[in-house]
């Protein structure tokens, strides 16, 4: 919790205002401050309280997945599955744009008319982006899951569920495609961390991936 409170400070003291990352995300120009090395270095290793997710988390969210423009996975060897916008209120409405961990689960299309491998198809650890971009400078807003898993079939159109428990960091601007590339890998290792403790794992049995889609 020091580290955490220690980075919140330091992100709080080289942003360019001292407003929340909430209402920085209701900003037309939707900017965000630049990752920085003191940023970087700040990072802490786990996040979340041990004893398990507090509020606003357990957050679910569930829809089709969505094309994004593509880049997650040949830009940034980081493939993501977009949530259709109508799924996002459940967690735009009550937390800040960022970077959250949870588990999430591909299910297969209801109407049959796509298969999906049974190893596939089983519950894992996720990172997701929501927020606007800054690095691509996009114009919606947008969640971008990144499930920690090698997938043998391509997942669009399936159902996607997710289960947010908890946040990583703010959304930064970047000065280069590679230090991006960099801070998602210490995101992705920061929410198997945190993920590994029994609070949190016991949600990838949560009845929302039990339940048949
Ligand atoms: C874990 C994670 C963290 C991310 N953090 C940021 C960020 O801080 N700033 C940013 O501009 N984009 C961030 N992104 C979003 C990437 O820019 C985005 O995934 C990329 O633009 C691919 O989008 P596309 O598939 O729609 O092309 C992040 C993505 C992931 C998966």
């Amino acid at each position: 919790m020091i580290l955490q409170d220690l980075y919140s400070t330091i992100w709080r003291l080289f942003s360019s205002s001292p407003e929340t990352a909430a209402q920085a995300a209701l900003h037309d120009d939707h900017t965000a401050p630049v990752q920085n090395e003191v940023l970087r270095k700040a990072r802490p290793q786990i996040v979340g309280p041990d004893s398990g997710p507090e509020a606003p988390f357990p957050i679910e969210l569930s829809g089709a997945v969505q094309r994004g423009f593509g880049r997650g996975g040949k830009d940034l060897g980081c493939p993501t599955a977009n949530l259709p916008d109508e799924s996002l209120p459940p967690i735009s409405s009550v937390a800040r744009t960022g970077v959250y961990y949870g588990f999430a689960q591909v299910s297969a299309r209801k109407d049959g008319s796509k298969l999906l491998p049974d190893e596939d198809a089983k519950v894992m650890p996720m990172v997701m982006s929501l927020g606007w971009n800054p690095f691509y400078k996009n114009e919606r807003l947008t969640a971008e899951v990144h499930i920690m898993h090698d997938f043998k079939s391509d997942f669009y159109g399936h159902d996607l569920k997710v289960i947010v428990l908890g946040y990583i960091r703010p959304e930064l601007d970047y000065v280069s495609r590679e230090a991006l590339i960099q801070d998602i890998q210490t995101d992705i290792k920061v929410a198997l961390n945190s993920l590994a403790r029994p609070a949190y794992e016991k949600f990838k049995s949560d009845p929302l991936f039990i339940r048949s889609p």
